[in-house]
This record gives structure tokens, sequence and C-alpha cells, in this order.
């Protein structure tokens, strides 16, 4: 697990790369203000040996002035790439949360049959600004940290090697030490993060499902059950942090105890005059430093462990299978002459056949309507006209033309399904209606608006097209949703117009104004009706009755 682990860190370099330069200039300001750092020390011993002892002012006056302008000067540079370096990593993580969501975008409905909306967004936002919390800081903070410790290490064996073993005989237990909380921590923060999107889990649920909630009188057991799952995750969390909290400080204390030993074996060495009084400053000065940026860097694995596992839930999303690809020499598609054909079409789902070796013909230009029971296949059709899925065999083809080979963006501009609960976002009706050509004019919506016999609601409403349609459009009927779902169709006035269940939500009257008015503004144009109602069928140019995943008739009136 641990390697697979480190292998998902390879695999963000094709969001580095892009910034390589950058992150490079960054890198290279913030080890110089590092390098800086590491004059300081022993300018001490200078200061001690050269001018303290030797009662010298103008040492003394020099050493102060170096030592103030390399403080001055590590500060700056510090700043600077620390600045920087956060600027280019949010612009990287910004590149991973996008591909991210196009990826999602681009995932079948099986996909979504299956996940869970708040672990998506557990995983999008939560998990990509964890993973953007440690990274923003990981290559400065472990090299510049990492160049200090050398720099010190190599100036301490320098001043005095017997000194520097006594002072780093305790660093090999501090580190195994760490080790042992670090592994406890990696799968700590695994769990942790499964718990919190749990919880976010639980609330989008529930909230989708309020009206249920309330019908049911669930809200005590729905409560009972987020104040379960809380637990469990301030448990985890109470067992996360005290792990955190001992890897960070008992490892360091064990190193603190070494300053001790420092401390005394110097001192012994001065008293037999065996080592100056500078060099041990200077010795202490830089095993002091040591251990900020030591404990720094067990910090920084610490919070390592967490990124790995955020970034493995999010590799997880990037890894989910895109279905429906356009070939690179996918073809442009425009119009139906002919017809939308299915031939020897089988799709199935969990290997269950849910349309099963089905071919039939729809001819271009004429009013066709798909009838048949519930669970029969209907949408699963449509999903395949649009390409929301692709079959397991056969093939949809317009034209005598396979879908898979035209271009995805050309297909679903010439092919427009409206679902059979249609969605609409949080805005205007103006805004849901435009939404399938958003720069048309103001006029273009209203009419289609009329034509999707919106009329009356509108003329209710005080600021018309400019009403919020809530959340989901749940301010509206489900007639008016549909219609408003309709009247994006009318706009959209694509070749061919897939209906599910366009009427469902419609009393008689309202259903015949629509498919009069759908007829009369896709005259020539090929439209697709997918009903349970025998009126629709009666006024169609072709039916095609689907049955179990089979089609049972086909009948040209
Ligand atoms: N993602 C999925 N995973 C598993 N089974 C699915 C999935 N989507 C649909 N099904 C199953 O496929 C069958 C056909 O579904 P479909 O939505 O096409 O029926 P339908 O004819 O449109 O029904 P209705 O008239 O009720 O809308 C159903 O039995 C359904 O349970
Ligand atoms: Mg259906």
């Amino acid at each position: 697990m641990k390697e697979q682990n480190w292998r998902d860190f390879l695999r963000m370099k094709v969001f580095v790369r892009p910034y390589a330069c950058q992150l490079g200039l960054m890198i290279v300001i913030g080890l110089a203000g590092s390098a800086l750092g590491l004059v300081q020390p022993y300018l001490s011993k200078y200061l001690v040996d050269n001018a303290l002892l030797r009662r010298d002012v103008h040492a003394l006056m020099i050493s102060a002035v170096l030592m103030f302008a390399a403080t001055v000067a590590g500060s700056i540079l510090s700043y600077v790439s620390g600045y920087g370096y956060m600027r280019v990593s949010a612009s990287m993580l910004l590149d991973m949360r996008l591909k991210v969501y196009t990826h999602l975008h681009a995932l079948s409905p099986r996909f979504y049959a299956r996940a869970r909306l708040g672990d998506l967004v557990s995983r999008l936002n939560g998990d990509v600004a964890e993973v953007q919390r440690i990274s923003s800081d990981f290559f400065l903070t472990t090299l510049t940290n990492a160049l200090f410790i050398a720099g010190s290490l190599g100036m301490m064996i320098w001043l005095s090697w017997k000194l520097f073993f006594v002072g780093i005989v305790l660093i090999p237990f501090s580190i195994a030490l760490f080790r042992f909380f670090q592994i406890r921590m990696n799968l700590l923060a695994r769990e942790l993060r499964e718990r919190s999107a749990a919880i976010g889990t639980l609330f989008v649920e529930t909230l989708l499902g309020v009206r249920l909630v309330a019908c049911f009188n669930s809200s005590e057991y729905e409560s009972e059950r987020f104040r379960s799952r809380n637990d469990s995750f301030v448990s985890t969390l109470m067992r996360f942090q005290s792990t955190s909290m001992l890897g960070r400080t008992v490892p360091g204390t064990l190193l603190t105890a070494a300053t001790t030993a420092v401390f005394v074996y110097g001192g012994q060495q001065i008293i037999a005059g065996q080592m100056t009084m500078g060099t041990l400053v200077a010795f202490m000065a830089y095993h002091s430093r040591l251990l900020s940026p030591v404990q720094s860097l067990l910090g920084l694995s610490a919070s390592l462990s967490s990124a790995k596992v955020s970034l493995s839930r999010v590799l997880e999303l990037l890894d989910a299978p895109i279905e429906v690809t356009e070939q690179p020499d996918a073809v442009a598609v425009s119009a139906v002459h002919r017809s939308i054909e299915f031939r020897d079409v089988t799709l199935r789902h969990d290997g269950r056949a849910v349309l099963d070796d089905v071919s039939f013909e729809i001819p271009a230009g004429m009013f066709s309507v798909i009838v048949g029971p519930s669970g029969g296949g209907k949408s699963t059709i449509a999903d395949l006209m649009v390409r929301l899925l692709d079959p397991d065999a056969g093939a949809v083809m317009i034209d005598g033309l396979d879908l898979k080979r035209t271009r995805l963006s050309d297909l679903r501009r010439t092919v427009v399904l409206i679902d059979q609960s249609p969605y609409l976002f949080h805005g205007t009706l103006y805004e849901n209606i435009a939404y399938a050509k958003p720069f048309v004019g103001r006029v273009a919506v209203e009419q289609a608006a009329h034509a999707a016999g919106l009329t009356e609601l509108l003329r209710g409403l005080p600021e018309g097209l400019n009403t919020v349609a809530g959340e989901r459009g749940l301010t509206l009927s489900a007639g008016e949703r549909q219609r408003v779902a309709i009247a994006r169709a009318f706009l959209a006035k694509p070749e061919v117009l897939i209906l599910d269940e366009p009427s469902a939500a419609l009393d008689a009257a309202c259903e015949r104004e629509l498919v009069d008015n759908l007829r009369w503004a896709f005259a020539g144009k090929t439209l697709i009706a997918i009903t349970h109602k025998p009126a629709l069928a009666s006024v169609a140019d072709h039916i095609l009755y689907i049955k179990d995943g089979r089609v049972v008739e086909a009948v040209s009136v």
C-alpha cells in the first residue's frame, strides 16, 4: 500500500511539468535564503573568539553588521520564494481540480448510478485541498530544510567531530520512533477522510431526500444516524490527533536530550583547554538550530501521510474509466436523412441485459413514439442515441454511420434528449431556458417559452422570465419544470429531438397543445417521444413497442 502511494506522487508530475521552471527558480531562491541562515552561527564563533575574548570593538562591529545583513537578506529571500512558490502551487492544484472536474463530467450514468454525491464532493473539495495544503510547501520546505540540516552537520563536523558524534548519537532512535508513529498515522488518515466523507454523504442524501424524511417521520432517525457517524469521526479524529502530537513531540524531545549531552561534553573540553569558547558557542548554535528543521521535516512527512491518502482518493476518481470516448478520426454529423438505426444492440447493467439484441429503425423527418411498460428499457434507448452510454454489442447508427465514429459535440448538437425528470439549475427561468444556447437573444427565449406552453405561468409571475427557479427548479410544479425543459429544446432546435415522458406531468389539454406545437416547430425534423400514454401514440407517424428489452412491434401509421 505504501509503495502504491509513493507512485501516486509520481503521477503528479503531469501537473508539475508546466511549472517546472518557475518552481525551480523559487527553490533556488529558497535555498539561497537557507544558505544565508547557515552563515550566522559561524559568525558567532568569530564574535566570541575574535571580538569578545580579544576585546576588539572593530571585530565586534563587523560581526554585528554581518549578522544583521545575513538575517535580513535571508528573510527577504525566504519571503520571496515562499510567496512565489505558493502562487505556482495554487495554479498547479487548480489544474488538478479542473482535470478531475472535467473527468467527472465525462463519466457515464453507470458511474453515477453507483457513486455517492457527498463522497464525490468531499473528494473534489476536501481531498484536493488537502493535497494542495501539503504540496504547497512540500518541495520548498524539504529542500531548504535538508540543505540547512546538511550544512549544519557539515559545519558541526568541521568545528569538532567528537562533539558531533555526541550530538547525533540519539538521532537514529528519534527517527525510528518517528517512523513508528508515521505508520499509525497513515492508517488513521485514510480512516479519517472516509469517516468525514460518510458524514458529507449522509448530509447530501438526506437533504436531497428531505421530503421523504419528513413524510416518513424519519428526522429523529436521521439525526441519530448523523450522531453515530459523527461520533465515529470524532473518535478517529482524537486518535489521529494524539498520534500526531506524540509523533511530533516524542522524537523531538529525544533530540533535546542530545543538547544536554553536547553541553556537558563541550564544557569539559573547554575546561580542559581543548576547545575554544567560540567553537562551543557556534556548535551549540548549529545544534540548537538543527532541531527546528528536523522537526519541520518530521512534521511534514506526517502531513504527507494524510496528503498521500487524499491524493489516492483523488486519483481513484481520475482512474474511473471514461466509457464514451471520441475516436481520433471522428467524423462530423449534422443531420439525419434516412434513419436512426439500432442494429443487434445489447446493453447490460451488472451483467443483466437491459436491451437484448435489439434491432429497429426510426425513420427521419417523422414523429415517432416509443411505448412500453416501466423498466422496459426505453430511457436506456434514449441514452444510447445521445451516447450517454455505448452498447455492449451491436451498433447505433445515423444513416448507416456508427455513432461511435461521430464527433461527440456534433452528435449532441444534432440529437437532443430531454430527460424524464428534467434538471433545472438554481437560476432564473431565462437562464435555465437559455442554457441550450447561452448567447441567443431575449426574443428567441420568450418565443421558446411560449411554444413550450409557459405563457400562463409567466403571466402570473411578477418577474416573468427573471423569476428564480430555485434549487433543482423546486419552486415550480413538475409539469412546469417539464415545460421549461421543453422550452430549452425549442431553443436548441436540433435535427433530432427525443422527449422522455414529455407529457407525464401534463393534463390532456396541455399535452394536445404541446404535441401540436412540437409538430409545428419540428416539421421535417425527427421527433421521438417516449411515453406510457396511448394518446400520444395515436397521433404518431411511427410507433415502436418495447417490452423487457426487446422490440415487440413496430408500426408505421
Ligand atoms: N445504472 C444502472 N445500473 C443497473 N441497472 C440499471 C441502470 N440503469 C437502468 N437500469 C435498469 O435497466 C432497466 C431499464 O431501465 P430504463 O430506465 O431504460 O427503463 P424505462 O423503460 O425507461 O422505464 P420507465 O418507463 O419507468 O422510465 C431497468 O430495469 C433498470 O432497473
Ligand atoms: Mg424511463
